[in-house]
């Protein structure tokens, strides 16, 4: 097994091993080193069951389950990212199920909207256009690191509030009903956090914080704009171009992601995702 950087500042490759035989301990703590480390994993080449990809995911940690009124989940471990109805036929890019999901075509960290966050996903490929379709992903550690000390100490204390309304108001309006925007009150986050395993910091940045609490909204709005801005140059930023059979493992704590785009009225795109859960504790 070997883990061989991608970038400098984000995403690793992992050689040389197959995720249908059992993994050892020891191998899931050198995963999860190397998942702090670099943010992002790359495993190629894995033809894996849903079974095996939640055997896999649960060497990372605890995970969640769907919510069977989300359209990706049934309520089970494994969520469909993917441009089909019920009946595999590519869904109309104008439905508001594919409205729903170009939200996540914005800077995000999933479920920031939440008191408590998700801790990371695995995507497994399944099917991919023959072009497009990327999943970028920016880190929030080394730009947090290059951050200029005046600036640090300038957002050390503050906090945003993230909300799913504001993250869909940027796509389109009316995108989410009153019913569930009641049921995903907004929640506040420090805008930078030490993560737990490493002692590293990172910012929390993203399409769901709107707000910077005690500040006017256009002065939280510029600021958030600005570190957002920051942490997603390119050189902060792994571009994954997807193959059937990848599994990308990412740590939402330490990046940011978003998806690309591909013509979804002629190709399909499918991925499979298992979600990790954040403990509590930590937050
Ligand atoms: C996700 C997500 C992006 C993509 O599944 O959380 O943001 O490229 N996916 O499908
Ligand atoms: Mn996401």
């Amino acid at each position: 097994m070997e883990v061989r950087a991608i970038k400098e500042y984000i995403a690793a490759e992992v050689i040389g091993v197959d995720l249908t035989d059992a993994i050892e301990a020891e191998m899931f703590a050198e995963f999860r080193m190397a998942l702090y480390r670099h943010a992002v994993l790359v495993f190629r080449d894995q033809e894996i069951t849903d079974k095996d990809q939640v055997r896999f995911s649960e060497g990372f940690g605890r995970l969640e389950m769907t919510i069977p009124s989300d359209p990706i989940g049934d309520g089970g471990p494994v969520g469909v990212v993917s441009n089909l109805d019920s009946q595999g036929e590519i869904i109309p890019p104008s439905d508001a199920r594919s409205l729903y999901m170009q939200a996540n075509r914005l800077w995000h960290s999933d479920g920031s909207f939440r008191r408590v966050p998700l801790k990371g996903s695995l995507l497994a490929a399944k099917c991919v256009p023959p072009s497009g379709g990327a999943t970028e992903f920016a880190s929030l550690v080394a730009p947090y690191a290059a951050l200029p000390a005046n600036r640090k100490k300038e957002i050390e204390l503050l906090r945003a509030v993230h909300s799913l309304a504001y993250s869909r108001e940027q796509v389109a309006p009316n995108l989410i009903s009153s019913e569930f925007l009641r049921d995903t009150p907004p929640a506040e986050h420090p805008l930078v956090r030490e993560v737990s395993e490493t002692g590293e910091k990172a910012l929390l940045v993203g399409s769901y914080a709107g707000n910077v609490v005690g500040w006017p909204t256009a002065k939280g709005r510029i600021l958030l704009e600005e570190l957002l801005a920051w942490c997603t140059q390119p050189h902060f930023v792994y571009r994954h171009e997807w193959q059937v059979h990848d599994i990308v493992v990412y740590d939402n704590r330490l990046c940011l992601h978003r998806g690309t785009a591909w013509d979804e009225n002629k190709y399909k795109r499918v991925l499979h995702r298992t979600t990790l859960a954040w403990d509590e504790a930590s937050v």
